[in-house]
């Protein structure tokens, strides 16, 4: 069955997180944190992450800046840090002012334009995901801007795949899910969606049950494999 809906997870996928992270080390009078921000970002990632799929499998749901700003406190403490309130703030307000990766206005346009549906989701915060959406000039672009927070449980929960049926009618078969995740791919698989995995860094495969359909570099293509 030919694709007629495009599916984006947010953080890492259209939104360059690392970058942003990379860029407030640059800001004079952040030596310090020059030295320690790539460890940084990857403790705050992984915590964010984990925290997440504690939570879903848990049943104790909370907003998606409530697991950012723990994973943070994490992450600061883990490398001494934690004492540097301003540096905290800071990081914070990056997931309000998110850049896209350079290639996603124009294979967002080109989805556009050939009529698919465009949607993220994402286990963000409306409030976050809407920020970053206008800091990236997305709002045009995009039909849908689905998050968790409606249904109260963060993916991999199968409830929250089932939200992009729910809002554009379409089948399991009709939908291309494009993340930098390679457990949310890997996860969509499984339900049903055909997968794209965005492999920016060349990691290993998750070894998990599923695999994505398509591993890409970047996001280029997408518009290829959904059949333009
Ligand atoms: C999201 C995270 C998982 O946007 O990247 O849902």
């Amino acid at each position: 069955m030919a694709i007629t809906t495009c599916v984006f997870d947010a953080y890492g996928t259209l939104f360059d997180v690392a970058a942003a992270a990379r860029n407030v080390a640059q800001e004079p009078g952040r030596e310090n944190f020059a030295a320690h921000w790539p460890k940084l970002a990857e403790i705050w990632r992984a915590k964010q992450l984990q925290y997440t799929w504690l939570r879903a499998i848990t049943d104790t749901h909370t907003d998606f800046w409530t697991v950012t700003k723990n994973g943070l406190d994490f992450a600061l403490e883990a490398l001494g840090l934690q004492k540097d309130a301003e540096l905290r703030e800071r990081l914070l307000s990056l997931y309000w002012e998110l850049q896209a990766f350079d290639e996603v206005p124009a294979m967002l346009a080109s989805l556009k334009s050939n009529g698919f549906n465009t949607a993220i989701l994402s286990n963000g915060s409306p409030d976050m995901l809407d920020g970053a959406v206008r800091s990236a000039g997305l709002s045009d672009s995009l039909d849908a801007v689905l998050s968790v927070q409606s249904i109260s449980v963060f993916k991999p929960d199968i409830r929250v795949y089932d939200m992009v049926g729910a809002h554009f009618g379409c089948t399991k078969e009709q939908v291309l899910f494009v993340s930098s995740n390679g457990w949310d791919a890997a996860a969509a698989s499984g339900y049903g969606f055909t997968t794209a995995w965005v492999n920016r860094s060349g990691d290993p495969v998750d070894r998990l049950p599923w695999t994505a359909q398509h591993t890409l570099q970047d996001l280029t293509d997408i518009p290829t494999l959904a059949g333009v």
